[in-house]
């Protein structure tokens, strides 16, 4: 969607609030012995707590209400009985619903002792999706981001995993344009005010692909490598834009 009126602004910053706030109360909750269900039931009872919906169930019928991805598994895990163990990489991705308005925000985070090969994909992981914020603003090609975002991912030595773009959000989970995370020349979309994207740059230590498991739904590196990501709804302005998943 594209933010045009200060009641779109406010719907939008709510739910941003409330599915940040959502990720930060399961991430504070991370600990070896939890299992993935314990801290999806965590999520789902903070979201119906602030009135808001969960946007994989509504959208696709998703069986959980977050997603929550162990090391080499990037994206759509579902929770259920594994049980987080020390050392292991766990991105938490909640998207939500409240009033028609719609926001999406992930981040993977370690669970002690975090090796010096984890912590450094997730720095890596961490300033990509800092540089994307930072090149995304008004009047900039869409494409500048994945430029940017690649340039950056490579320097580092790690891979973009290309399946696995940003996109429009807002009045739905998903919404056009497709935000790559790599350069695609044809790509002619510009970047406008008021305009709301995810940014959300996937990296891997290994495979720019992932793989759908049996489940039909978790997402795995095609190399079993480490995977990480963080994620937020932002809204395009003439500057840095708004980060409206962002919550202290
Ligand atoms: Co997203
Ligand atoms: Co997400």
């Amino acid at each position: 969607m594209t933010v045009n009126t200060e009641k779109e602004l406010q719907g939008l910053l709510r739910i941003g609030r409330i599915v940040g706030m959502t990720m930060k109360t399961m991430s504070e909750a991370l600990r070896p012995g939890i299992t993935t269900a314990e801290l999806d039931e965590i999520g789902a009872k903070y979201l119906k707590q602030h009135g808001a919906r969960s946007a994989p169930i509504l959208t696709y019928k998703f069986p959980g209400t977050t997603c929550i991805s162990i090391n080499e598994e990037a994206a759509h895990g579902i929770p259920g009985k594994r049980v987080v163990q020390a050392g292991d990489l766990v991105n938490i991705d909640v998207s939500a619903e409240l009033d028609d308005f719609w926001a999406d925000t992930g981040a993977s985070f370690p669970v002690p002792p975090v090796t010096p090969a984890n912590q450094r994909l997730l720095d890596y992981a961490r300033s990509a999706l800092e540089v994307a914020i930072s090149t995304a603003r008004s009047g900039q090609p869409l494409n500048a981001i994945g430029k940017a975002v690649e340039k950056h991912v490579r320097k580092g030595g790690y891979k973009v995993i290309q399946d696995l773009p940003g996109h429009g959000v807002g009045r739905k989970l998903h919404e056009p344009p497709t935000v790559p995370n790599f350069y695609v020349p044809t790509i002619r979309t510009k970047l406008t005010e008021g305009m709301v994207i995810t940014l959300e740059p996937f990296l891997s230590v290994g495979a720019n692909r992932v793989v759908q498991q049996k489940d039909g739904w978790t997402l795995k590196t095609q190399d079993g490598s480490m995977a990480a990501q963080f994620e937020h709804t932002v809204i395009i302005t003439k500057g840095r834009p708004i980060l409206v998943t962002a919550v202290q």
